[in-house]
């Protein structure tokens, strides 16, 4: 008998080219295998906030299993109202039902709003992981936004507007992040309304990713570019962050009251019909409760944000004393360390990129972080980001134990020296680095 043909599970262009290696591939196969091994890892690579989930959101959960129904495609609207009412409150605005959709995490929002505008994107550099391989999937043209590491790669206007005038299409669309992942830092209120006067005057649509909103440090106020810009801006949300609640998946998108947007919103709840059709009902059930503004919740929120805070300007402040250059995060749990002033002892090392700077510090010093590549930074800039949510509370029983400490009143420095062990050694760690670079 003849070989059966071979069938030809051909790709298609766009989805060939996203298979390329990923920079990051090498450090999570080589952090599994030192894990099998049985090796320390100090994973500052995880980006995932960790704290258990409140226990009346779990109540929640377990109080709606039974719910088996589709829902609507733009999200039950129970919840619509309960997450309308809660972004009016913490953005002071007022947003309504109409105006919200819910999907699987905010990711799949980001991903439904570049498949539904069309435009070209236009991306600040560094930006997050998945906004330039998201167009690149659709075959969405993207514009890097270029930054100097004198700036700590700070948006700038005037390299946007030369990007912008490089972009061929007849519409655009400015994807921000604030506060940002990889670096940390917020967009300020003086920037944010000069970006808006511009973008309203260009007729570009600001995309802005404020997945981070609710975990602001104390010495910066979150605000969005939506005050300034509301009939231009289309604010993500969800519950991944503040509540830890990234499996869940629960994302929130917010477009403008009137009607352009609302087709917008038609074309969103068309691609949500047509790929997901909802997200899961129970869980939806008990993300009203999350989002009810009930006291002990907003509680928590706040102390989640608070412990973020601690650990995460704790280890920029001990970096920062050993020398390397990072500017101080205003929110999230990342920090962006930037080792160009250390080139020529890295390329004595045989480390010229960012790539081959994370994959030295996981060989050499056990220390994992995503190198500045993973975030479209040009491969020369030495850059790593670090995210403080990881270490230390690697399992359940350390993150109780960590609240446990915090809730018993001691201070910011003990609860780092007592209840740290791991972040305080992969500190150390850093701290030989920066001494054998001299
Ligand atoms: C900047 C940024 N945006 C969006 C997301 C995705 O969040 P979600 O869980 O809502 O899809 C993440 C998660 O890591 C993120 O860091």
């Amino acid at each position: 008998m003849s070989q059966p043909a071979v069938v030809p599970f051909e790709l298609t262009p766009a989805i060939s080219r996203s298979l390329r290696p990923s920079p990051t591939l090498y450090l999570n196969e080589r952090v599994n295998q030192m894990w099998a091994d049985g090796e320390t890892v100090y994973h500052l690579g995880f980006g995932e906030s960790r704290f258990p989930v409140h226990p009346k959101i779990q109540a929640a959960l377990r109080a709606n299993v039974h719910q088996k129904s589709y829902l609507a495609g733009q999200g039950l609207a129970e919840l619509r109202g309960a997450a309308a009412d809660f972004y009016s409150r913490h953005m002071d605005a007022t947003i309504t039902p109409a105006q919200v959709i819910i999907g699987p995490g905010s990711k799949s929002i980001i991903y439904a709003t570049q498949m539904a505008l069309d435009a070209d994107l236009i991306l600040p550099t560094p930006s997050w992981v998945s906004y330039a391989p998201q167009a690149d999937l659709l075959g969405k043209p993207v514009y890097h936004v270029p930054s100097s590491s004198d700036d700590f790669y700070d948006l700038d206007m005037e390299a946007l507007d030369a990007t912008v005038r490089r972009s061929q299409g007849r519409n655009k669309m400015l994807l921000i992040t604030s506060p940002n992942n990889p670096t940390g830092l917020m967009l300020r209120p003086d920037f944010l309304r000069e970006l808006a006067d511009y973008c309203r005057a260009q007729g570009i649509v600001v995309v802005s990713d404020e997945i981070y909103a609710l975990v602001p440090h104390a010495h910066a106020e979150h605000v969005s570019i939506s005050r300034y810009y509301p009939e231009g801006t289309v604010v993500l949300g969800g519950l991944s962050k503040h509540l830890s609640l990234g499996g869940w998946r629960v994302g929130v998108g917010i477009v403008p009251a009137h009607e352009a947007a609302a087709r917008l919103m038609m074309a969103l709840r068309v691609v949500a019909g047509e790929i997901w059709s909802t997200p899961t009902g129970p869980v939806q059930y008990a993300a009203i409760t999350a989002f009810s503004g009930d006291p002990e919740i907003e509680a928590y929120i706040a102390e989640c944000r608070d412990l973020h805070e601690i650990r995460t300007q704790y280890i920029w402040r001990e970096l920062t004393a050993q020398g390397y250059r990072i500017k101080q995060p205003d929110g999230a749990f990342y920090m962006l360390p930037i080792l160009n002033g250390q080139r020529d002892a890295l390329a004595r090392l045989g480390v010229s990129t960012s790539t081959e700077l994370a994959a030295y510090l996981l060989d050499n010093y056990q220390i994992a972080a995503l190198p500045g590549t993973a975030f479209s930074a040009p491969e020369a800039e030495l850059c790593l980001r670090l995210a403080s949510s990881y270490l230390d509370m690697e399992t359940d029983a350390k993150a109780d134990e960590i609240l446990a400490a915090y809730r018993s009143g001691v201070d910011a420095d003990t609860l780092m020296r007592d209840h740290h062990p791991a972040t305080n050694a992969a500190l150390a760690r850093f701290g030989d680095f920066m001494a054998a670079l001299g």
